[in-house]
């Protein structure tokens, strides 16, 4: 599991065992980042392992992509069967309000990079993986289910990931909203890639924390998205507990 800006996640019924260092496990160095701490959590439940990633690397952080997967590579190694990412964003759909969750079922890359360039790692998978169904429909339908259960609404949509750190400006989110995307957000698509091509299945569910840059008048900061966090947290707390007990 992934956690986004500002999004501390727990989940009811499990235990936090330990919880190790990026820096003391990854042969780089790390970047540091408000609202990122960068640590790995193993949290425990009976002879379930859940490992919980707390801040992910970025590419705008200088990461190569490389690096950006590194802990999902890590994971699958490990044996890990499911991403579960969440991320922040801004919806570039007016509809969507500020503080609305999406069920992600695809991506559009604007990146302009991707993980599996290179030699190619026999190792990790094929040469040319598949992305048709990048994000499974089982737990997207899940994800959905838990969220009617937990008392509210998600939407579905298209995730848009662009390089940042800037936001975008109000020209480019026209673009990206008449191209197709829901929300806009400088991660995620990397892991994603990494994930689909060692096999495992991908659920993303985005906060969209802001209205994408234009669509309200005034400027975007980043205190404004860990807030929008810090506030989601007990929504998504209560449906991530809900999905992580059933996708088990
Ligand atoms: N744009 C890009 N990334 C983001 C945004 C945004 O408006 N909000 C949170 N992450």
């Amino acid at each position: 599991m992934v956690a986004g800006s500002g999004l501390k996640l727990e989940v009811p019924g499990w235990r936090p065992a330990e919880t190790i260092s990026m820096a003391d496990i990854m042969p780089f160095p790390m970047h540091h980042l408000e609202g990122h701490n960068h640590s790995l959590t193993l949290w425990r439940r009976d002879d379930d392992t859940l490992l919980v990633m707390n801040g992910r690397f970025h590419l705008y952080q200088g990461y190569s992509p490389a690096e950006v997967v590194a802990p999902v590579r890590l994971a699958a190694l490990l044996g890990a069967e499911v991403l579960l990412a969440t991320n922040a964003s801004g919806a570039l759909d007016p509809a969507i309000p500020p503080g609305s969750l999406v069920v992600v079922n695809d991506h559009i890359n604007l990146l302009w990079c991707n993980p599996l360039v290179g030699a190619w790692a026999r190792e990790f998978g094929t040469q040319f993986p598949d992305m048709s169904e990048a994000y499974d429909p089982d737990l997207r339908r899940l994800a959905h289910q838990c969220a009617a259960e937990a008392g509210f609404d998600v939407f579905d949509g298209v995730y848009v990931a662009v390089l940042g750190p800037s936001f975008e400006t109000p020209a480019e989110v026209r673009m990206l909203a008449g191209m197709g995307g829901t929300v806009v957000g400088m991660s995620t698509v990397p892991e994603v890639l990494a994930a689909r091509h060692m096999g495992l299945k991908v659920l993303v569910l985005s906060l969209a924390s802001n209205p994408a840059a234009g669509l309200v008048d005034r400027p975007l900061t980043h205190e404004e998205v860990l807030e929008s966090g810090r506030e989601a947290t007990d929504s998504l707390k209560r449906l991530l507990g809900n999905l992580v007990e059933r996708t088990f």
